[in-house]
Formats: C-alpha cells, structure tokens, sequence
C-alpha cells in the first residue's frame, strides 16, 4: 500500500467525515416541537449539522443562541435564503398560533374565545409561510423535506377551522399538497392531538384519511413527533408519503424502535 503522509490521511478523514453528514434546517426551532427537533439533531451531531430558523432574538436565546440559528419570518421569503444555503433537508415546524381572548373566566363556564394577530392568520403562516420555505428551499436543491402538519384536514367543518376564523386546517392542506407535488423528495407528519410527555415510551401508529380520529388513539406526544421527523431523514421508505400519526397510551403496546418498519405500513402519497 503507497505510503500516504500523515496530515494527508486526516485531511481526507475529515473531509469523509463533513461528506457523510447530513445539514438540517427545522424552522420554527423556538416552538414547542421545533426545539426538541432542533436539540436531538444538535445531539447527534455525529450524524447531522444542525441549524435552526426562529422569529425573534428571544427564540434564539432561548434554544441556546448558537450562530447556526437563524432569525427570520417565514412569510418574507428574502429571510429564509441565507437559512436554507447547503442544507441537505429541511423540517418545517412552524405554524400560525391562535391566542386566546383576554377576559375568559373558566368559573363561569363557556368556552373561551381565539383571534389571530393582525398578519399571522393561516392563510399568511400555514399557507404563504409555508410556500416560501418549500419554494426557497427548492431553489438551494434541498434533497428532502419534512413537514407537520395536522390531523382534521379531510373535514372543511372541523371546529379547529372556525377557530379565529382562520381555517387553519384548510391552508395547512394547500401547503401539504403544493409540496407534494414540488417534485421534492417529502415526508408530510399530521400529527394528532399534541402532548407535552416524554417520547420513545409509547407505540406510534400511523393512519390516513384521518380515520384515526374515529379511535380512541389520537393523540401523540410531541417529543415522538420529533423523532419520526428525524428518522424520517434516515430511510427511503419515508420519501413521498403523507400519514396520520398517533400512538397508543404509555404501557399497552411496544414501544416503536424500528422506524423503516413504521414507514413501510404507510401506502399513501397524499
Ligand atoms: N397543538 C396540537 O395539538 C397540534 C395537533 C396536531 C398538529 N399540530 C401542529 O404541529 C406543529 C407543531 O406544533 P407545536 O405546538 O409544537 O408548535 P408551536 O409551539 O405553536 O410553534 C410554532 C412555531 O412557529 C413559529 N412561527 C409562527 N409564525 C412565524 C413566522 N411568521 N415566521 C417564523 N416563525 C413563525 C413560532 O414562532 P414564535 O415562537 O416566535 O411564536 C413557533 O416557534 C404545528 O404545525 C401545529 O399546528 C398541533
């Protein structure tokens, strides 16, 4: 074998190294599922170089304030060039947020009232929020996209829609279908009811249609959610397919762990 100088040999190491290393982007890094996303790419580092995109400094800060965090808003899409330069995939985590009316007394019974911030309504976050990362994206020659989105889609009158007037689930489907047919290699989550519990306990089930919502296993822990986006990244079999995702309560079923497994059940594109 030809005699190879040292410095040579660990150049090539390194350069073998950063080549077989995967650049993620999760947007909406700041929000409750995007920084469990972001985190486990971070702790992974052997495997992916992580970056991050947020609205605000704050967000920033929050997640660590590392210089691969970008601070943009999704519905400019001149923010969002610098973000998705040499990245491999992108995993969209953002989404417009309803707040809730000021002066809602539980005690009084009722339900309370949701508006959305002037210029955050879906239409503006879900739908052109969304575009404009698929569309920058796509012109970086990003190789895969992850996006979450929500169970309901199939029901133009499900509650969640009148919500605000906003119609999120509406515009949530428009932006799941324009990447669906971007040409991008995709992976679309719509994810049940969010749970703030530990992930990796439970028995992930995934569905279509929605039927999901008519079992009583419709709910998925957003620590769980994180890891499927990941591992989504991992397998071939996760490419162009759009599922429901719930799991079943902590203690009945197995635990999933065989992820190419979990993503060979799903048939459906859209
Ligand atoms: N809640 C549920 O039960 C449920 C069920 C099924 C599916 N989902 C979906 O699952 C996904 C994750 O949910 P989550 O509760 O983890 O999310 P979340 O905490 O509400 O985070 C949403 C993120 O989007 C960011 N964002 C909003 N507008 C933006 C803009 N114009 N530019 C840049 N970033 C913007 C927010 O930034 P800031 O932090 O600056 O506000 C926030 O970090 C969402 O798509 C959600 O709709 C939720």
């Amino acid at each position: 074998m030809p005699r190879v100088p040292f410095i040579l040999r660990i150049s090539v190491v390194a350069m073998a190294d950063l080549s077989s290393k995967s650049t993620v982007l999760v947007t909406g890094a700041g929000g409750r599922t995007g920084q469990i996303v972001y985190k486990k790419l971070k702790e992974r580092s052997d495997k992916y170089n992580a970056k991050g995109f947020v609205r605000s400094q704050e967000s920033k800060e929050k997640i660590g304030g590392h210089d691969d965090v970008y601070i943009g808003d999704i519905r400019n899409i001149e923010t969002i060039v610098p973000a998705v330069q040499g990245i491999d995939a992108l995993i969209i985590l953002t989404s417009a947020v309803p707040k809730m009316k000021p002066g809602f007394d539980p005690t009084k019974g009722g339900r309370p009232e949701f508006y959305y911030e002037e210029g955050s309504f879906p239409e503006q976050v879900d739908w052109i929020g969304q575009k404009n990362q698929i569309d920058a994206a796509k012109a970086a020659g990003v190789k895969q996209i992850v996006l979450v989105g929500s169970m309901g889609g199939t029901n133009p009158n499900h509650p969640l829609n009148s919500l605000g007037n906003g119609n999120i689930l509406i515009w949530k489907r428009k932006s799941e279908q324009y990447l669906a047919d971007s040409g991008i290699p995709y992976t679309i989550i719509r994810a049940g009811g969010l749970q703030d519990k530990d992930g990796g306990l439970r028995e992930l089930l995934v569905g279509k249609d929605d039927e999901l919502l008519q079992t009583e296993t419709k709910s998925v822990p957003r620590a769980d959610v994180a890891e499927v986006c990941i591992q989504a990244l991992n397998f071939e079999e996760s490419k162009f397919k759009a599922f429901d995702l719930a799991s079943k309560p902590e203690g009945t079923g197995t635990p999933t762990k065989d992820f190419k497994a979990l993503f060979s059940h799903i048939t459906t594109r859209f």
